[in-house]
């Protein structure tokens, strides 16, 4: 008999429902923790899995307690929220998907495991692959942004990195892929809030990450907090049992939200806490977060006979196979056995930086403003973002330390070790304090360039971060607007490094400004990234993954959407479109200035009539007009054009990068294959559909900018 098998037989109900237990143990989570002695719990049986805690020795100590004191000696699995580096951050995720690279992703993944991994850790809640199209939603900094073909490549690149190639090794992380699914369509962009959208939609957009996270062997999945048409998604057997496991094929672990089992009664949909764990039963949750549900609930549940001894041992035999599965039995202290180096941390933070640079967007770049000349000798450094460590990280920071991020001013002065920086904080992040506004204007003086750092704080984006305003928060708008107007009066040249974890809405920052660089959160290096891209050190490559509204009433806004029966026209008065503003976005998905100047021509696509079995080539010419090396993105969009459904107006379905010295001329090859072009058809059913599709090839999701030809599906 298998060891799972032979620990079945000998468990008692309560030492079952300890396996389907998580509970948080002790630092600061993000809720509250139950109380009672959890040690005690730990060598009863009654609780088999923590999260929230880190640190090898406490890992180990409660470790000891499940191996050497339980009557089983089952280990614990033990999570924690390792979304973008644990002790070493890297960007937040929506700036990292902006830099199509996967590459990168599977790099950063991998060496967040490693340092969680030696921090004892063997699972973490990520990725977080929710495609958001409302910047008000502050998850929307965690998640791949507006797309679901790109969520599929970043979910693919992150499930590789966290997991490795074997999920037993020492550094290797149980990935989770969450939050399954469709979260990021909350009415109104409001946080927790109901999502009730099509089942097309679901299929078309939500649900391709998770199916490719599956795909590259994910070991767990979270289900959202939300309900779906009135079904709360840890309820939801349908899209669990049915979709997740049935049709996707999923056999990791379902790991409930925190307290989202109990939260069901919230919804309105169990009556106690008994009929709550059973529905999150059947449903196919077999790990209760934090809600103590299943401990205290399921034996209520199988009396009423709601439950099966059966359910609950399914659960049970997921949970131990992913701790076998992990190398927990054989040997439970292999995570954090040995401290990682020096040098392995000092090479991390080396790719924070890196990375960090290369997820920047510069959004403006007037008259080559930047990158500024290495003999500039006075700047003024203002806002409240600017000397601003902590911020640095921002939203899921892991286990980083508030101090340790290098900020904008230490990232300057080591860039320009010879220029006197002037630097004043002005106003606060949110707070209406005016004080210190005229030390920002003296600032001004004598300056021969101003950078001003503004933007959110790191926790107005993330869980419970919803925003209905999305410009700047406090009183910076008028920091701002007297420092430019300074700056007027002086002829100096103003550089925005803007923060925050969503595209936000400031046409009016960015009309004004010189030069805007989108910073999102950078990490644990952001000073020295940004430090590297304002001296010219490197050169900005990043796009943004999300559009960026010209207001917020233009939300949800993203590429993809259908055609209209009235398309938008400014000669016809009943079109589609706003009276007060335009449709399209102020800037596109895909968008990032580099210092390089680059033309794109010449588009070539064979072949000219393709079956579903065979795939696309295109080809484009890319010279670097400009006087830096610098590296290009170019995207390729299709769109079906004539369909038994109505076709998006654009479909990313690849992507590609040159590197190119100035004057020099290249070619970027995109290649697809022509199966990516079936749909869900009136059935949803897939089909491939013979007709004309369009091929769209250029450098960010703005139809006017791009190169088209067409293929025939045959
Ligand atoms: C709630 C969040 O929704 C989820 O993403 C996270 O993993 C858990 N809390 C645990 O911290």
């Amino acid at each position: 008999m298998s060891r799972i098998e032979s620990l079945l037989t000998s468990m008692t109900l309560s030492e079952k429902l300890g396996q389907l237990t998580m509970t948080a143990c002790g630092h600061a989570v993000t809720g509250p923790t139950i109380a009672g002695d959890s040690t005690a719990a730990i060598k009863s049986g009654a609780i088999g899995n923590l999260l929230n805690l880190v640190g090898a020795a406490d890992v180990h100590d409660m470790q000891k307690l499940a191996v050497e004191q339980s009557r089983l000696g089952i280990p614990l699995l033990i999570g924690y929220d390792v979304i973008h580096g644990h002790r070493t951050v890297f960007p937040i995720p929506l700036g990292e998907a902006g830099l199509f690279d996967p590459e990168a992703w599977t790099a950063t993944a991998r060496e967040a495991a490693k340092e969680a991994a030696a921090d004892g850790l063997a699972l973490t809640f990520a990725p977080m692959l929710d495609v958001s199209r409302d910047p008000r939603w502050g998850r929307s900094a965690e998640g791949p942004g507006e797309d679901p073909w790109l969520g599929m490549r970043i979910a693919a690149a992150k499930v590789r990195g966290f997991q490795g190639d074997d999920l037993s090794k020492a550094d290797a992380l149980a990935a989770c892929a969450k939050h399954y699914c469709a979260y990021g369509a909350v009415t109104a962009g409001r946080e927790y809030a109901s999502v009730d959208i099509s089942e097309r939609t679901v299929l078309e957009v939500y649900l391709p990450p998770f199916a490719s996270a599956v795909h590259a062997g994910v070991a767990s999945v979270m289900p959202a907090f939300t309900d779906l048409a009135g079904v709360p998604m840890t309820a939801d057997a349908a899209m669990l049992q049915g979709r997740l496991r049935g049709a996707l094929g999923f056999d990791g672990v379902i790991i409930s939200d925190y307290n989202a089992i109990a939260e069901l009664i919230n919804h309105g949909v169990a009556a106690d806490r008994p009929a709550a764990a059973a529905l999150a039963l059947k449903a196919g949750v077999d790990i209760d977060m934090m809600a103590d549900a299943y401990r205290h609930g399921l034996p209520i549940a199988l009396e009423r006979g709601l439950v099966t001894i059966h359910d609950i041992d399914n659960s049970v035999r997921r949970v131990l196979a992913l701790k076998e599965r992990l190398g927990l039995f054989d040997d439970p202290y292999r995570r954090g056995a040995r401290a990682e180096d020096g040098a392995q941390v000092q090479k991390r933070r080396q790719l924070s930086r890196e990375i960090g640079a290369r997820s920047i967007v510069m959004l403006k770049n007037a008259g080559g403003v930047l990158p500024l000349q290495s003999r500039v000798k006075r700047l003024a450094l203002l806002g409240p973002l600017a000397d601003a460590s902590a911020e640095m990280r921002g939203p899921w920071w892991g286990a980083a330390g508030a101090d340790g991020q290098v900020t904008v001013l230490e990232g300057l002065r080591a860039a320009f070790p010879t220029a006197q920086i002037a630097h004043a904080m002005g106003v606060p992040i949110a707070a209406d304090d005016v004080s210190g506004m005229s030390a920002a204007l003296q600032c001004c003086d004598g300056a021969e360039v101003l950078i001003l750092c503004v933007g959110e704080a790191a926790t107005m984006s993330g869980e419970a971060a919803s925003r209905a305003h999305l410009g700047l928060p406090g009183v910076q708008r008028s920091m701002c607007e007297l420092v430019l107007a300074r700056a007027r009066q002086l002829k100096i040249a103003v550089i925005v490094v803007l923060f925050s974890g969503r595209p936000l809405v400031v046409p009016w920052l960015i009309e004004a400004a010189d030069a805007v660089l989108a910073a999102w959160f950078p990490g644990s290096e952001a000073g020295n990234a940004i430090g590297d891209l304002i001296s010219g050190r490197s050169s900005p490559s990043g796009r943004t993954a999300m559009s960026w509204p010209r207001a917020a009433g233009q939300v949800p806004i993203f590429f993809g959407q259908r055609p209209s029966g009235r398309p938008a026209s400014a000669s016809d008065h009943f079109t589609s479109k706003y009276l007060d503003v335009a449709n399209d976005p102020l800037i596109p998905f895909g968008f990032g200035l580099t210092y390089g100047n680059f033309e794109i021509d010449n588009l070539r696509v064979t072949p000219q009539t393709v079956s579903r079995s065979g795939s696309i080539e295109a080809r484009v010419d890319v010279a670097n007009r400009g006087d830096r090396e610098a590296e290009e993105t170019v995207f390729l969009f299709t769109h079906d054009v004539l369909a038994s459904v109505a076709r998006p107006l654009l479909e990313l379905k690849a992507f590609g990068k040159i590197r190119l010295a100035p004057g020099v001329r290249g070619t970027v090859i995109l290649r697809f294959a022509a199966a990516e072009l079936s749909f869900l058809g009136l059935d949803l059913a897939p089909v491939f559909e013979p007709g004309e599709v369009e091929i769209l090839v250029g450098p960010c999701a703005d139809r006017s900018r791009l190169l088209k030809a067409v293929v025939q599906l045959s």
